[in-house]
């Protein structure tokens, strides 16, 4: 596997983040409320805004063949008052294809985020998903999260927990 860093004009490749942005929200959501969330050039923009010279990156993962099986976006985000009062890794998005499954594929990718958070001297990462989403919360236990903080998503009204994990250096 090999982890690549997009940049604004990796046109294809933000499509297919994009895409799989939005099968994410379909599998974790259900078709009916996932697909119809967000159009895709909304989520297309949201890849953009993390490109766009934010403190971000937007990183894919290849397998052997060039093929793209995964991606994170994480971002550095500044507090808030139910949140740390420093600034805190946030890693907003993962997801893997199908048939690239329990390779591995997303562990790499959280590692690379927390290398990432690490070298900018962050000393909390975090991420938010729903409540049921049993595959990202046993991989983030495994690499030592734990909830912090729930509260139902305003659109969807999912409930969604916050995952954290204080850096050390
Ligand atoms: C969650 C997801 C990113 C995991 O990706 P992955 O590449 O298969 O995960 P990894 O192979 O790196 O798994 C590492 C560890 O996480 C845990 N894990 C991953 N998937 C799991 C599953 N389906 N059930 C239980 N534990 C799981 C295991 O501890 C696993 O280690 P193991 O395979 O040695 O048991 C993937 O299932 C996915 O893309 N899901 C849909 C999108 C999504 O929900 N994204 C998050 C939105 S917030």
């Amino acid at each position: 596997m090999q982890l690549r860093t997009l940049s604004l004009d990796d046109t294809a490749a933000i499509d297919l983040v994009a895409t799989r942005m939005r099968e994410t929200l379909i599998e974790v959501e259900g078709e009916a409320v996932g697909g119809a969330m967000y159009s895709m050039d909304w989520l297309r923009d949201r890849v953009h805004w993390h490109l766009d010279g934010r403190a971000a990156e937007v990183v894919v993962a290849d397998d052997a063949t060039g093929a793209m099986v995964g991606h994170t976006i994480y971002r550095i985000e500044s507090g808030g008052a139910a949140l740390s009062a420093a600034p805190f890794g946030l890693i907003s998005t993962t997801y893997v294809a199908p048939e690239a499954r329990r390779l591995g594929v997303a562990q790499g990718l959280l590692a690379h985020a927390e290398e990432w958070f690490r070298k900018r001297h962050l000393l909390l990462s975090c991420t938010w998903t729903s409540e049921t989403n049993r595959p990202l919360i046993a991989l983030y236990a495994r690499n030592g999260y734990v909830e912090a903080e729930r509260g139902p998503n305003q659109l969807t009204q999912t409930m969604m927990v916050r995952l954290t994990k204080a850096l050390t250096p």
